[in-house]
C-alpha cells in the first residue's frame, strides 16, 4: 500500500500502489477539468517522496516543461510509499 498526504491536513490516505491519483486528490479538493494533462487545472506541488510516483507523461512534459516539483494530478500514478502534496 501507498500513502498520499496533504499539507495542512494530518490524514493520510492509503491507496493501492500503482493508484491513479485523480480521485483522492478529488476528494481532497484540487480542480480538475480535461483529466488528460491538456489544461494545467490539476497542476499539484510535491513536497515529499517524488521518485514515488509514476515518471512525468509527455502531456506533463508539454505543460510543465523540465521535470520540477509540480506534477499535474491527472497523470500521476502513485507507486510506493509516501508521497506529500500540496495544492
Ligand atoms: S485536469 Fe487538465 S491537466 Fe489535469
Amino acid at each position: 500500500m501507498a500513502t498520499l498526504k496533504f499539507t495542512g491536513s494530518e490524514e493520510e490516505k492509503e491507496l493501492p500502489d500503482g493508484s491513479p491519483l485523480v480521485e483522492i486528490c478529488e476528494e481532497a479538493g484540487v480542480p480538475f477539468a480535461c483529466t488528460e494533462g491538456v489544461c494545467g487545472t490539476c497542476v499539484i506541488e510535491v513536497v515529499e517522496g517524488s521518485e514515488n510516483l509514476s515518471p512525468p507523461t509527455p502531456e506533463e512534459y508539454d505543460f510543465l516543461g523540465e521535470p520540477g516539483c509540480e506534477r499535474l494530478a491527472c497523470q500521476c500514478k502513485i507507486l510506493r510509499g509516501k508521497v506529500t502534496v500540496r495544492f
